[in-house]
């Protein structure tokens, strides 16, 4: 008797209803993928965990949950609906049940006095708490690089310094403050995430990527437990030796006093921020969680954080060698080519003065676009003819040339203008001056 071959799979991706749902799923394109997405995750999450990494096999049970989500709203079969919905809830309590695990395993003291505040919830009210700053956890370091974002050489080497320091062993008896938090400040689009996500990918550490905006609203009334638990995971996380970088963009949306409905809660995130910051420098110990604040409206940051955050780096519009690294960055580097008999990379500086890394990513994007459905306008039909004919069709390309620049560089305005520019530079001279007095 022979029997059916059978899909090499680990017990762990065995969920109930995985396979035998999987053959009932419509072959339209969306389910299709959705559910390749799927079994890549699950596939994720079982190789984690052979390697021990339970919080990062967590992460994977949570994205294949958001998928069979997006599953679920396009399957239209009830029985398909409900085999679905298992599997979401499947996932969520195994992501759930990993990521508690991890987090118990090593419930150790130091920290009491911050955990405190959590003894007047419910246990399923903190762990649905510990689930949503765990969705805060960004994978995108893992693909960043310092190569990939142009210019700035001088303060890739400084940032390096700096959280060197900050990691590196202390000799017995001394003592060194100030390292663990930084301020990036400057026009938007200049790379102060790219460079957070840099430093956090170098340090292979633990990236919570905190939009202050985002979170003080949806957080309304819970903003100082948030954050609390923010930090509180950020340091369990690094009991595995990894540091933690906690990244809070918008940073200024936390100072604005002005509008007078969200103010409370701004205030009260933005205290029980400081007073996390201060409760390290009173520790008096190295701690491997730093902060990493960004705003592009530095001038409403007010005093008290300006004190925690000793370190302020202007990153500034890109000047004309960087505009031309970045350029490659976008083009070549992707293997998009340019006719440099016909127009070089300086140019290209030079024609974009004044723009930030993200106009000229935006810039290259569209050129690159317009060169594609040049080179390309049998698409369309081949769509039409079927997914194979697509499939079988590979996209042509060309060097791109001047022509292909000009029109965009004449419709593209900078977000920034030298005056605002020249602003981010005043501010930091005149706050550096009051505070040498
Ligand atoms: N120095 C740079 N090198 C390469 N790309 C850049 C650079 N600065 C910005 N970009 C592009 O702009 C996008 C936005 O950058 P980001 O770091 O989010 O800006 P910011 O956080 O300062 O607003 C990036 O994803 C990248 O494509
Ligand atoms: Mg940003």
């Amino acid at each position: 008797m022979s029997t059916p071959p059978k899909r090499p799979r680990s017990n762990l991706v065995a969920i109930p209803g995985n396979t035998d749902s999987q053959k009932n799923i419509p072959r339209f394109y969306g389910a299709d993928a959705l559910q390749k997405s799927i079994d890549r995750m699950l596939t994720e999450a079982a190789s984690r965990m052979a390697l021990g990494k339970t919080l990062e096999a967590s992460r994977s049970f949570n994205k294949a949950a958001q998928f069979a989500e997006q599953l679920l709203e396009v399957l239209e079969d009830p029985e398909e609906r409900r085999s679905m919905a298992l599997r979401v809830n499947e996932y969520r309590s195994r992501a759930h049940a990993l990521a508690r695990g991890r987090l118990d395993l090593k419930r150790s003291r130091p920290y009491e006095e911050h955990e405190t505040d959590d003894q007047v919830y419910t246990d399923e009210e903190s762990d649905a708490l510990e689930q949503q700053i765990l969705m805060l956890i960004d994978d995108r370091p893992r693909h960043m690089d310092w190569a990939a974002i142009g210019g700035m050489e001088e303060l890739k080497t400084e940032l390096k310094f700096h959280y060197g320091l900050a990691m590196a062993q202390l000799p017995p008896g001394i003592e060194i403050e100030g390292w663990q938090n930084i301020m990036f400040y400057g026009p938007p689009g200049t790379g102060k995430t790219l460079l957070a996500c840099a430093i956090a990918n170098k340090l292979n550490a633990t990236f919570f990527n905190v939009k202050a905006s985002q979170v003080v609203s949806k957080w309304v009334g819970e903003s100082a437990r948030l954050i609390s638990t923010l930090y509180r995971l950020a340091r369990k996380f690094t009991r595995e030796g990894r540091p933690s970088i906690v990244f809070i963009d918008e940073f200024d949306a936390l100072c604005k006093s002005r509008n007078s409905d969200g103010q409370l809660h701004h205030q009260q995130m933005l205290a029980s921020i400081l007073s996390e910051i201060d409760g390290f420098a009173s520790k008096g110990e190295r701690n491997m969680v730093m902060t990493i604040g960004a705003t592009n409206r530095p001038w409403d940051l007010d005093t008290a954080v300006l004190s925690r955050f000793e370190r302020r780096v202007l990153i500034d519009l890109p000047d004309r060698d960087a505009r031309e690294a970045i350029f490659r960055i976008h083009l070549d580097a992707k293997g998009i080519a340019v006719d440099e008999d016909s127009i070089t990379y300086e140019e290209l500086a030079d024609m974009t003065a004044d723009l930030s890394g993200r106009e000229i990513a935006r810039f290259c994007k569209e050129v690159t676009a317009a060169m594609l459905h040049e080179m390309n306008p049998r698409i369309p039909t081949l769509v039409d003819e079927g997914l194979q004919a697509i499939k079988d069709y590979t996209i042509g390309l060309r060097p791109l040339t001047r022509s292909d620049f000009e029109p965009f560089a004449d419709v593209t305005v900078p977000d920034t203008t030298p005056a605002d520019a020249l602003r981010y530079a005043r501010w930091g001279r005149a706050v550096n001056d009051s505070e040498a007095m």
